[in-house]
C-alpha cells in the first residue's frame, strides 16, 4: 500500500528538532526560540550556532564560533579562475550552483561524511565561504575586481564590504544597513522541510558530500515559486508601476484562466501573516528611511497592494498573506543589490539551515536513502515491434 500525495501536502519526510512552524498561528521557532526574539536581540552567527548545535551560545562559545567562522572566509585562489570561465552576463545563481558544487573538488580533507569532525569542518567552511562566493559572483557580473574578506569585521559587514567596496576607495559599513542585512539573514536561515531543504536532504540521503548537497539546494531554491520569488516580486511591482494599475493585476491574479499570480503572496504552510514578513516590513521602512527612499514608488505600490489584498474576499478566503519575499526585494534593491542577486542572498542565509538539516539527517540512526514511490499511469506491458513493422 502506498499513499499518493503530490506536493507532499500531508506527508512528513523526516523527524526534526530544528525548526517549528505553526502556519495557522503565523509562528516560526528556531530550536524553540521565536523568530521575533532572535531577529530583534541576536545576530546571524548566533542563529547559525543555535541551528547547528541546538542551544544558544554562551559568551565564550559565541566568541570562539565567530572567530572560527571568520577564519574560514577565504576561498582557494583557483576559485577566481573557475569564475572567469563564466560569461559576464551569467545569472549569479548559475554561478553559485556551479561554484558551490565545485567546492567539493577543493576541500577533500573534510568530505568523509561518517566523520563528525569532517562534518563540522565542512559546515563551518560552507557558512564562512558562502558570502565570499556570493560577492565574487556579484563582482564578476559587474566587471569589478574581487575583494578579499576582512576577518576583523563582522560576518555581515564583511559581506557588504566584499560586495560594495572598490580597491581605490575606503568603504565604511553603515551600521543600520549591516543590522538590516543581518536580520534578513536571520529571517531566511531555516524554514523546515521546504523544497530546497528537502532537496538537500534527498541528495544527502545517498551519501553525497555536503558541498554537492548544498549545490542541489541552491538549484532548487532558484525557482520562482521558492527563493526566486523575491526577484519575481520586485519585477511584478515594477511592472505594476503605479497604485492605479493595481486593480487590473488583482483581477488577473483571481482569473483562473490567467497564469498570473501575485508574487510574494501565499505560502504552503502559513495560512496567516508570515511572521518573517512582519519583521521584514519593519526593516524595509528602516532602510528606506535611512537611504531617503521613503517616497519610492515601488514601496507605495507594495503598501497599496498589501492593503487591497488584505481586504479582498479572494485573498481572505484563500488565506493569502504577504510572505517574506514581498518585502525583501524592495529592501535589497534600496541597499544597492541588483535583482539577480536577491536569490543568492537567500541562498547565503539558508546555507546554515541546509547544513543543520543535512547534519541532523546523517546523525539520525533511522536515516535511509530517500526513495519516493510513484503512481504509474503509463502503458501496460507490451511486445517490442521491429522498426520495419511499425505503422
Ligand atoms: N496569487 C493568486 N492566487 C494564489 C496565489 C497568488 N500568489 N497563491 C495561491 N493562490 C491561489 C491558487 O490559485 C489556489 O486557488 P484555488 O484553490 O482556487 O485553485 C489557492 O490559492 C491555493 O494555492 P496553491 O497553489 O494550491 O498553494 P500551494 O501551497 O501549492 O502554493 C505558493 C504555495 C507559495 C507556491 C503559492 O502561493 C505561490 O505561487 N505564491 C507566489 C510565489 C511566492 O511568493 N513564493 C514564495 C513563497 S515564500 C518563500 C519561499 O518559501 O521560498
Amino acid at each position: 500500500m502506498f499513499t499518493y500525495d503530490p506536493g507532499f501536502t500531508s506527508t512528513a519526510s523526516c523527524e526534526s528538532k530544528i525548526t517549528y512552524i505553526d502556519g495557522d498561528e503565523g509562528m516560526l521557532l528556531y530550536r524553540g526560540y521565536p523568530i521575533e526574539q532572535l531577529a530583534v536581540h541576536g545576530d546571524f552567527l548566533e542563529t547559525c550556532y543555535l541551528l547547528l548545535y541546538g542551544e544558544l551560545p554562551n559568551t565564550t562559545d559565541k566568541h570562539k564560533f565567530d572567530h572560527t567562522v571568520m577564519r574560514h572566509t577565504m576561498v582557494h585562489e583557483q576559485m577566481s579562475r573557475f569564475l572567469s570561465g563564466f560569461r559576464r552576463d551569467a545569472h549569479p545563481m548559475a554561478v553559485m550552483v556551479a561554484t558551490v558544487g565545485a567546492m567539493s573538488a577543493f576541500y577533500h580533507d573534510s568530505l568523509d561524511i561518517t566523520n563528525p569532525h569532517h562534518r563540522m569542518v565542512s559546515s563551518i567552511r560552507m557558512i564562512a565561504k558562502m558570502p565570499t562566493m556570493a560577492s565574487m559572483a556579484y563582482k564578476y557580473s559587474i566587471g569589478q575586481p574581487f575583494v578579499y574578506p576582512k576577518n576583523d569585521l563582522g560576518y555581515t559587514a564583511n559581506f557588504l564590504r566584499m560586495c560594495f567596496s572598490i580597491p581605490c576607495e575606503e568603504y565604511v559599513v553603515d551600521p543600520v544597513l549591516e543590522r538590516a542585512l543581518d536580520r534578513i539573514f536571520i529571517l531566511h536561515a531555516d524554514h523546515e522541510q521546504n523544497a530546497s531543504t528537502s532537496t538537500v536532504r534527498l541528495a544527502g540521503s545517498s551519501g553525497a558530500n555536503p558541498f554537492a548537497c548544498v549545490a542541489a539546494g541552491i538549484a532548487c531554491l532558484w525557482g520562482p515559486a521558492h527563493g526566486g520569488a523575491n526577484e519575481a516580486a520586485l519585477a511584478m511591482l515594477e511592472e505594476i508601476g503605479t497604485p492605479e494599475r493595481i486593480p487590473h493585476y488583482i483581477a488577473r491574479a483571481k482569473d483562473k484562466n490567467d497564469p498570473f499570480r501575485l508574487m510574494g503572496f501565499g505560502h504552503r504552510v502559513y495560512k496567516n501573516y508570515d511572521p518573517r514578513a512582519k519583521l521584514m516590513q519593519q526593516t524595509t521602512h528602516e532602510v528606506l528611511n535611512l537611504l531617503g527612499h521613503r517616497d519610492d514608488p515601488l514601496l507605495q505600490v507594495a503598501l497599496e497592494l498589501e492593503r487591497i489584498a488584505l481586504h479582498d474576499e479572494y485573498f481572505i478566503e484563500k488565506k493569502l498573506y504577504p510572505n517574506i519575499d514581498f518585502y525583501s526585494g524592495i529592501t535589497l534593491k534600496a541597499m544597492g543589490f541588483p535583482t539577480s542577486m536577491f536569490t543568492v542572498l537567500f541562498a547565503l542565509a539558508r546555507t546554515v539551515g541546509w547544513i543543520a538539516q543535512w547534519k541532523e539527517m546523517i546523525e539520525d540512526p533511522s536515516q535511509k536513502i530517500g526513495r519516493p514511490r510513484q503512481l504509474y499511469t503509463g502503458a501496460p506491458k507490451r511486445e517490442y515491434i521491429e522498426l520495419a513493422n511499425r505503422a
